[in-house]
């Protein structure tokens, strides 16, 4: 599995702690930057990440803001992109056991770098449970897709 990142200038820091702990690991990864403190736009990194994710079999991706709110929201708008905020573990190892994320967005002004890393850990580590939640997954699919019924 290969690792994909992207920051803004508020996630910069925790997105920088993420890629020491990656390194240690020996992960693939690509990091998109922002590489400075310099203010930019967080869709920009949010789209170089969810397209890549998107366009690759076995790729997850790691999204870091202020909130992870933004960036969030805009990656979840390229299809095929299921983009989730956590702040604690329980969010990072739900998300990816029921909701299959395949990207985790994350804040650098609401978690602290351990915290980042520890998330980013878990995210990382956890499957997807598959079964009933293959189901609800789909249902989002065709909700992006427009094809859903009631
Ligand atoms: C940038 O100041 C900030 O708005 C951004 O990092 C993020 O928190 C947006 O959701």
């Amino acid at each position: 599995m290969k690792v994909v990142l992207g920051c803004d200038h508020g996630g910069l820091n925790i997105k920088n702690a993420i890629i020491e702990y990656l390194k240690e690991k020996n992960f693939e990864y690509t990091d998109f930057g922002c590489y400075t403190e310099e203010s930019v736009d967080y869709p920009q990194y949010a789209y170089k990440v969810a397209t890549s994710v998107a366009n690759s079999d076995d790729v997850l991706g790691i999204l870091c803001c202020g909130t992870g709110i933004g960036i969030s929201m805009a990656a979840n708008k390229v299809k095929g992109i299921r983009a989730a905020v956590c702040t604690n573990e329980f969010m990072a190892e739900m998300t990816r056991r029921h909701n299959n994320a395949n990207i985790i967005a994350l804040g650098g002004r609401i978690i602290d770098e351990d915290t980042a890393v520890k998330l980013a850990d878990i995210f990382l580590n956890t499957d997807f449970e598959g079964d009933r939640h293959i189901r609800r997954v789909d249902m989002i699919s065709a909700i992006e897709e427009g094809t859903f019924e009631l």
